[in-house]
């Protein structure tokens, strides 16, 4: 494995410091939760080794989102990083050959590098509305191809494909002998329909997803994959428990909390999200110098500055950051141009939200 560290990850506002920015936007989560916040405490819990699945009520609590989906589909990990992780180096070898969509989350395009399979990009692009062409991806695939990549909601961009491109990449897994990876991370935070999870659709497909996003508590690290082809199942087992052996039951008794509480916390947050996604659009639509594609899940968006050639974006940044206090997530987080940048509406104040975005007008400016 040839591990590089990636750009998003140097460039993180915890690694900067959040105590040096004023205004950040460049999260992609809603606010981080504290145990109060959701009415949680820690119960007196016996500290052993967990189930090496993870605990069964909370991946109960995970099956019982989808049709179909059972308990033993689930494997808790370490985050949707964790789970990513596990899916690249069981499935992915240097002899093999995946397709990803991208931009994407780092994670989804770093760690088959580092394994140094072969890669061919799908690149999404801001005059599609960063819309997925499946028959793009179907001639792709190669007699090598073992995953085919995507995620839905997207990050940067918050759009979402709909169901019939999600039938449409099961079907083609299918007919390609291939799995496909389906990062599902920003799932409960759909504006419109929900799709179903993928591993609910096909024994191909592997679902990935966590309690980062949509419940803001990044800092218990679970997430989960599910996939109901046993022996794939088991081939990933085999992976966390080389890498960790089981979870952590305190991360895995905040999540069974969380997830008790799931639905009558996002009846509140879902409204607000949409809300605070309409004051960025209010912005875009009173700026001319910025657009943006509107997302339709997930509390980011990867708005286009719409500058000259000569406009000195390393300059601008720097400008936003040290003059304005405000932080967001430059094009190069994402491979590319820096004349795109993501936007996260979810995790700041909305007072916040709103000086953020006065202080991007100001910074194209002066
Ligand atoms: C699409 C996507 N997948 C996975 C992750 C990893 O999140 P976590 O490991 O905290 O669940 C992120 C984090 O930004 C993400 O945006």
């Amino acid at each position: 494995m040839n591990y590089a560290r990636m750009v998003i990850e140097k460039e993180a506002p915890e690694e900067y410091g959040y105590d040096r920015i004023r205004y950040n936007l460049s999260e992609s989560s809603i606010t981080d939760q504290k145990l109060s916040d959701i009415g949680l405490s820690l119960p007196d819990l016996t500290l052993f080794y967990g189930e090496h699945r993870g605990d069964k009520d909370l991946r109960a609590l995970i099956a019982a989102q989808d049709e179909i989906i059972s308990p033993d589909d689930v494997l808790v990990t370490a985050g949707a990083a964790g789970a990513l992780f596990i899916i690249s180096t069981s499935l992915l070898s240097e002899r093999d050959h995946l397709v990803v969509i991208r931009p994407n989350y780092a994670t989804n395009i770093e760690t088959p590098r580092a394994i140094g399979c072969a890669i061919s990009y799908v690149d999404l692009a801001f005059e599609d509305g960063f819309a997925i062409d499946v028959a793009r991806v179907a001639a792709a695939i190669q007699p090598n191809t073992r995953l085919i990549s995507v995620t839905c909601p997207h990050n940067p961009t918050g759009t979402m494909m709909d169901r019939a491109d999600l039938d449409a990449l099961v079907a083609l897994a299918d007919s390609s002998n291939c799995h496909l990876l389906v990062d599902e991370t920003y799932r409960d935070l759909s504006y419109g329909r929900r799709l179903p999870s993928a591993a609910s659709l096909s024994t191909r497909a592997i679902s990935v997803s966590s309690l980062s996003k949509a419940f803001g508590i990044p800092g218990i690290r679970i997430g989960w994959l599910v996939t109901r082809d046993k022996a794939l199942q088991e081939r990933f087992l085999a992976a966390k428990e080389q890498i960790g052996i089981c979870g952590s039951v305190i991360d895995e008794g905040i999540a069974r909390g969380m997830l008790e509480r799931r639905d009558s916390f996002l009846a509140t947050l879902l409204p607000e999200m949409a809300r605070r996604r309409d004051i960025v659009q209010a912005w875009i639509d009173r700026e001319p110098l910025v657009d943006w594609v509107r997302p339709e899940g997930g509390v980011v968006g990867f708005p286009r500055l719409n500058v000259d050639p000569g406009f000195d974006l390393d300059r601008f940044y720097v400008n936003l950051l040290e003059n304005h206090g405000t932080y967001v997530g430059p094009g190069h987080w994402f491979e590319m141009p820096k004349h795109f940048f993501r936007v996260g509406f979810g995790w700041p104040t909305e007072a916040q939200l709103r000086a953020g975005l006065d202080a991007i007008s100001a910074a194209l400016r002066r």
